[in-house]
């Protein structure tokens, strides 16, 4: 039983959604909406009383791109949590490529970066008592009816790892639909990494699988935009069984934190070609998931970035 729940990404999507059907379980003392603009988060706030009939909503504010954001909202925190959902992210704006002041891509600043601080900071600071759950994508072991071709690296090395953080790996004419399937493959093998380290925590990676009523296609480059929004999303994947709703696509994570068969350490994703349905453990589709080296490399990459 998850008492208090923290939600990165609560005001919009699947973030909402989730806070709305956690609110709903019995036990349910309070939920974090840990947003980083704050009229959509009273916005959001407001509307998930009206529909919960629950006044157990707290606003804390927290750019996930923002190491010291992250780690001003942590130290804000009075009490430890139960569980934290790691849901903020998308394609990263409208320029995903452009390198932050961190040195690493918007694109992986929104997804990663943030969520890395969020969870060391927690636990060094004793803040988390059971479960981290961090949303992951089918792109992260390949989509091919998306285009999305499966992470392929030489080495797995510390050192290619920090290029696809940078951004270098991927060159000039970049597909950030791409580059997204990478950085989700990264944050994986980043919670497996930590799952190991910190055997008195269930940590997890679960995708909402391809799921409709969301704004994460809006930033993506107009063609590509307006092929998935108008074209993809309500036609071919409906035909294809590829899409669900956003109420499916968050129970997802509300099962990840309230099941423990859940098991530490692994990414649940749907079944190999699809994006809906059961979910499966994803090293059973790509055995790089499960290999502990690439699984540390991409951890302490990811850490040469975090001071
Ligand atoms: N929808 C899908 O089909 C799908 C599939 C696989 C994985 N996912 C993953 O599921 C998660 C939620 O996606 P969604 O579809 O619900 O997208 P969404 O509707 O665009 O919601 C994304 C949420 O993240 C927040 N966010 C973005 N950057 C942030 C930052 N730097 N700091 C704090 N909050 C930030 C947004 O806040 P603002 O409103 O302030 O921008 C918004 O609340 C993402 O990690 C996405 O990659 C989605």
């Amino acid at each position: 039983m998850n008492k208090s729940i923290l939600i990165t990404g609560a005001n919009g999507g699947l973030g909402k959604e989730s806070a709305r059907q956690l609110a709903l379980i019995d036990g349910t003392e309070k939920i974090y909406l840990a947003c980083r603009n704050l009229s959509k988060a009273e916005e959001a706030k407001q509307s998930l009383e009206k529909s919960t009939g629950r006044t157990i909503f707290e606003i804390v504010i927290m750019d996930v791109s923002d190491p010291a954001s992250v780690r001003s909202a942590v130290a804000k925190l009075s009490q430890p949590i139960d569980a934290l959902i790691m849901n903020a992210g998308g394609m990263g704006g409208k320029s995903p490529m452009d390198v932050t002041s961190n040195g690493v891509t918007s694109l992986f600043a929104a997804n990663v970066l943030g969520h890395v601080v969020l969870l060391d900071e927690l636990i060094k600071e004793k803040k988390l008592t059971k479960v981290a759950l961090y949303a992951g994508s089918e792109g992260a072991r390949g989509v091919e009816d998306m285009g999305m071709n499966q992470p392929d690296l030489k080495t797995s090395s510390v050192d290619e790892f920090v290029t696809v953080i940078d951004g270098a790996f991927f060159g000039e004419a970049t597909d950030p639909m791409e580059a997204y399937g990478y950085i989700k493959y990264l944050a994986a093998l980043w919670m497996s990494s930590e799952a190991r380290k910190n055997p008195d925590l269930r940590l997890i990676t679960v995708s909402p699988g391809f799921t409709s009523g969301t704004a994460v296609m809006n930033d993506l480059p107009l063609g590509k935009k307006l092929m998935f929004k108008y074209i993809m999303m309500p036609i071919v994947a409906p035909l294809k069984g590829l899409v669900h709703k956003l109420e499916k696509g968050a129970k997802r994570f509300v099962d990840g934190i309230t099941d423990d068969s859940f098991k530490s350490g692994v990414f649940y994703a749907s079944k190999a070609k699809l994006l809906t349905g059961p979910v499966i453990d994803q090293s059973t589709i790509f055995s790089n998931l499960n290999n502990s080296s690439y699984q540390d490399n991409a951890n302490a990459a990811i850490h040469r970035f975090i001071q």
